[in-house]
């Protein structure tokens, strides 16, 4: 059975404290829906899904938005002009400012803005503290690269009613703007790929006066019938609009004030022949993304963006959850294109797909359906930037080149990390870091919740369940662990707490609307908020978290970021009021989306600087994210629950995040709310080590779990799982190495790896690990003792665990074993990867371990290539070349190679302590698998090195029932960091 929600357990303490709002606290068994809006409860959704609805049912549809004539000009890669939106009858106008961007990188930017207002006309309108002008700061938070101009781009064509700019690799893309109405059609290769506007949902929510509507006169008998008239009438005028939640706007017994009336912005963007649309996280539902206005097996709701504590979600459902990254990645065979959504306040996105009969290529063999998205956005600027690909890698590269990439994390981070809510007290601590190593179980991190604090006053420890947390620290440090603690953005607002007093004093909290310190309710009761889009407030953030100010952390000592969404008990869906303010007076409806990053930011800013000189790289994980939070940290799903339906959904969450550009991301394993059998945990267990962020988790109701309480066979199947993590560890942090450089996913879904396999692009249960050939698919299923794995080439693939030859033909599903104690995991024929086989506790314990390098030939029996990164997993000394990074080749079937995979001359490189202690890490092993038979006999081969040649033994077995042959190359002894080669 299920545990209740968050609000029991320890927090019922505070129930009592909270008779007015009783409703938010009954036990909850899932999320309750109707604590959070549907469509039709969200004015600006409403208003923009009718305004589409009477668009498409309005014969010769005219949008009213023009490019006034002359208005445009071209200059160094940017065209501008102003576009009219023509809002009434008698044909009045507002000016809207137009920006369309061509960049260095490829990117294009379309921009819409709108006139700056005449000073009078605010004031009648606005009697606020909030900033008048639409939002226009996401981009200093999101925006990091990309965007130069790209002054090459050109004029193909002009006249009066268009312009066409061809830009992006050798002119290849093109954007098409027509100016009446306002449209642009990207192409590639003179193909339509993308078009703005083509249905004509384009809508701007203009700055319009309120009128106050005149003092009602007392009503007599019979005026009632008068009254409603007079509203018949004024909808006539406003040609229908909904106008009922223009000034204000009520949910779940809240009033939204909107100071600035309605000011939406709306458009639809259709991916011309492409069925498939991936992205835009987070949502619990397929990686593929439904379709979204009702029909068999679709939503009925859109897809929504905006940040929330949606404990116990729900599954297959296009519900908001905890982040949002406003990416959509659409794919057709041999073609990714993609849009970026830059725009923080809450959003909306409706999912269509239709025949497309005037698109050529929806006939025939291509794609049959194009998708259609319609996106709204409640404030802020109209600002999207469009990636023509034509690769899935193009899209995440270009993306990271705008947002950032994955930080460089330390090693131990993409370790196992236990965690539970809670550990409850240094010995507790102390106890199950022990057990751990009773049961050869590796973990590097143990993690503390809320629990350990004085009261939930963050910076503060419980003195009597935590009364040395210095020897606690030691103690994990003795093998390389760490310790975790969370901090979360609320500050209790309380007496003799100095965090509380310095918030206050030094004026850093977000506001109410009145321009007051915002006051609502949270794990400590009546809470604060510290509003990390302040810099002074991130400043003093930093200070918090001083050695001598947090005292009992130390170097091992790392930060969790929770509730950041923010999670507000009280507010209006479990969040901020959107007409608090934030630093600048933004209002909070401008940022939200924003506002987790921005503290995840502060964090990992505070964490770095904890002391003069901070050498090792900040590990902080967030619960709240937008697009660029990869750049500080790592995310998790959220409050999932222990069953097999969300460690099933896990899957195409964590692709998804991979492919949104923040890929440092796992799931609770074991599931966060409820008591998984023993089976559920184990296979979770298993899951997990193919998470790239791998932790479990458990509720503070839920009982004990960690890993090596299971019993047999459990703990032991457990073990083995962390065990193949910690062996596969090499292969992850190259992995990650590529994230870090180029945006590539960690683990990759068939479409991202086999952009021309159709059968592939809805398949989000299976995925590759980095560069290592490993396809995985983990079981989800309750007594699945064997699963079926897709193919998506011709290449050959054996068993990780057996080396059998599984017998595969492209496009087919494979039936592979896959009893509890097994993880089905294929190596794909044509890689070299890298493991460390000597079991430890820690990762760091196995800092100086040799290598094993599997290879795995190839269809033709003679190739296969990969690579390894290493360095001293915790500094930034790679940044200045300490590290090594090798390509490793199997050439003709008897050569293997090592060189410096990116051509560095070795003397180019000071080498510094760790990189001379790293010279004598050795490759011990070679194991290769599919091994010819030419190699048969073979007891020895020849490693050349520095000049130095000398033998190692190998030992050859022979094809065997199924089983491919393999050989063992044996204390190969060349050191990790030279050139070398293997002759056999
Ligand atoms: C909610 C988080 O999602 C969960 O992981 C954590 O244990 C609780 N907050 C308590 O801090």
């Amino acid at each position: 059975m299920l545990a209740s929600g968050p609000l029991s357990g320890k927090w019922t303490t505070y129930v009592c404290l909270l008779s007015t709002l009783s409703t938010l606290f009954a036990p909850a068994v899932s999320v309750k829906e109707h604590d959070f809006k549907k469509c039709d409860q969200s004015g600006f959704c409403k208003r923009n899904r009718a305004f589409a609805d009477h668009a498409v049912g309005t014969s010769a549809w005219q949008s009213p938005y023009n490019v006034l004539p002359d208005s445009g000009a071209f200059k160094d890669g940017q065209f501008q002009a102003t576009i009219l939106k023509t809002i009434n009858d008698k044909g009045e106008t507002v000016r809207l400012p137009l920006t369309v961007s061509f960049h260095e990188s490829g990117t294009a930017r379309v921009t819409i803005d709108e006139e700056k207002r005449q000073k009078g006309e605010i004031e009648l309108r606005h009697s606020s503290k909030a900033r008048k002008e639409r939002y226009n700061e996401a981009e200093q938070w999101v925006v990091v690269g990309g965007t130069s101009l790209d002054k090459e781009a050109k004029v193909a064509f002009e006249d009066k009613t268009q312009i066409t700019v061809q830009y992006g690799p050798s002119s290849k893309f093109e954007a098409v703007i027509r100016f009446s109405p306002f449209t642009v059609d990207f192409k590639r290769d003179g193909q339509s790929q993308i078009k703005f506007n083509d249905k004509g949902f384009l809508n701007v929510e203009h700055w319009r006066q309120k009128i106050e509507p005149p003092p009602e006169p007392e009503k007599k008998e019979g005026e009632e019938a008068e009254g409603e008239k007079k509203e018949e009438e004024k909808k006539e005028e406003s040609k229908g609009e909904d106008e009922s939640t223009w000034w204000d706007e009520q949910f779940g017994g809240n009033t939204d004030s909107k100071p600035r009336g309605p000011e939406s912005v709306g458009l639809d963007i259709s991916f011309v022949g492409y069925e498939h649309v991936f992205g835009i996280p987070s949502h619990a539902g397929p990686l593929s993304l439904k379709q979204t206005r009702g029909g068999e097996g679709n939503y009925q709701e859109p897809y929504r963006l905006y940040n929330a504590d949606v404990f116990e979600y729900i599954l297959d459902s296009p519900m908001t959850l905890y982040g949002a990254i406003p990416l959509m990645q659409a794919h057709r065979k041999d073609s990714s294109v993609a849009v970026f959504w830059l725009n923080a306040a809450e959003t909306w996105i409706d999912v269509t797909k239709a025949k497309d009969s005037k698109n050529p290529l929806a006939l025939g063999s291509g794609s049959k359906l194009s998708t259609s998205t319609h996106w709204y956005s409640e404030s802020g600027l109209l600002d999207v930037f469009v990636f023509l690909g034509p690769t899935p890698h193009d899209i995440t590269e270009k993306y990271g080149e705008l947002t950032g990439t994955t930080a460089m994390p330390q090693e131990f981070s993409i370790a196992y990390h236990q965690c539970r809510w809670n550990y409850n007290s240094d010995d507790d601590v102390k106890d199950v870091d022990a057990k751990m190593d009773k049961f050869k179980m590796p973990y590097d991190v143990i993690w503390l919740d809320i629990e350990y604090t004085d009261e939930k006053k963050y910076f503060t420890w419980d003195g009597h369940s935590f009364k040395d947390p210095i020897s606690m620290g030691k103690q994990l440090e003795s093998h390389g662990r760490k310790l975790v603690t969370i901090i979360d953005p609320h500050i209790k607002n309380t007496d003799n707490y100095p965090v509380v007093a310095e918030l206050k004093a030094k004026d850093l909290a977000v506001k109410n609307k009145d321009g007051n310190i915002f006051e609502g309710w949270c794990w400590p009761g009546s809470s604060h908020w510290i509003d990390a889009f302040s810099p002074a407030a991130r400043e003093w953030w930093a200070s918090l978290f001083k050695y001598s100010s947090f005292k009992g952390t130390m170097e091992n000592t790392w930060i969790w970021n929770d509730m950041n969404e923010p999670s507000v008990f009280n507010g209006p869906e479990t969040t901020m009021p959107k007409d608090n303010l934030h630093y600048g007076n933004w209002e909070h409806r401008d940022v939200h989306n924003l506002n987790g990053m921005t503290f995840h930011n502060a964090t990992h800013h505070a964490v770095k600087s904890r002391k003069p000189g901070e050498l090792q790289r900040p590990f902080v994980l967030t619960r709240s994210f937008f697009a660029g939070s990869q750049r500080v940290g790592a995310m998790w799903t959220g409050d999932n629950q222990a069953a097999w339906d969300h460690l099933k959904a896990s899957i195409p969450m964590v692709l998804s995040q991979g492919i949104a550009g923040f890929p440092f991301s796992g799931a609770d394993v074991g599931g966060f709310f409820g008591n998984p059998e023993k089976d559920l945990l184990t296979r979770w267990y298993q899951a997990g080590a193919f998470y790239p962020f791998f932790r479990g988790h458990a509720h503070i109701d839920a009982r004990r779990r960690e890993p090596y309480l299971a019993g047999e066979p459990y703990s032991t199947i457990i073990a083995a799982a962390l065990r193949l993590r910690y062996s596969l560890l090499p292969s992850w942090y190259t992995a990650f190495r590529q994230a870090y450089l180029d945006g590539t996913p960690i683990i990759k879904p068939m479409f991202y790896t086999h952009p021309s396999e159709e059968a592939g692009f809805a398949i989000d249960d299976q995925f590759f690990v980095g560069n290592t050939g490993l396809l995985a698919k983990p079981v989800t299923d309750q007594d699945r003792e064997m699963v079926d794995i897709w193919i998506p080439d011709n290449e050959v693939y054996y068993d990780y665990f057996t080396y059998d030859i599984v017998p595969t033909s492209k496009g087919k599903l494979v039936r592979v074993d896959s009893p509890m104690n097994k993880i089905p995991l294929l190596m794909q024929g044509g890689h070299i990867f890298a493991r460390r086989d000597r079991p430890r506790r820690s990762s760091a314990l196995m800092k100086w371990d040799d290598y094993t390098l599997v290879v795995t030939i190839g269809r033709d029996g003679k190739f296969a290539e990969g690579d390894l990164y290493v360095d001293d997993g915790e500094s930034y000394d790679f940044e200045k070349g300490q590290y090594i990074h090798r390509k490793f080749v199997l050439e003709a079937g008897k050569t293997i190679s090592s060189t410096d995979a990116e051509g560095r001359d070795p003397k180019s490189i000071k080498e510094g302590e760790w990189f001379k202690k790293a010279r004598n890490i050795l490759v011990d092993k070679i194991i290769v698998v599919g091994a010819p038979s030419s190699w048969s006999g073979k007891k020895e081969v020849t490693v050349e090195s520095d000049g130095t040649t000398w033998t190692a033994s190998v030992e050859y077995s022979p094809a065997a029932k199924g089983r491919a042959a393999f050989a063992i190359i044996k204390k190969v002894g060349a050191s990790i960091a030279a050139d070398w080669k293997v002759v056999v």
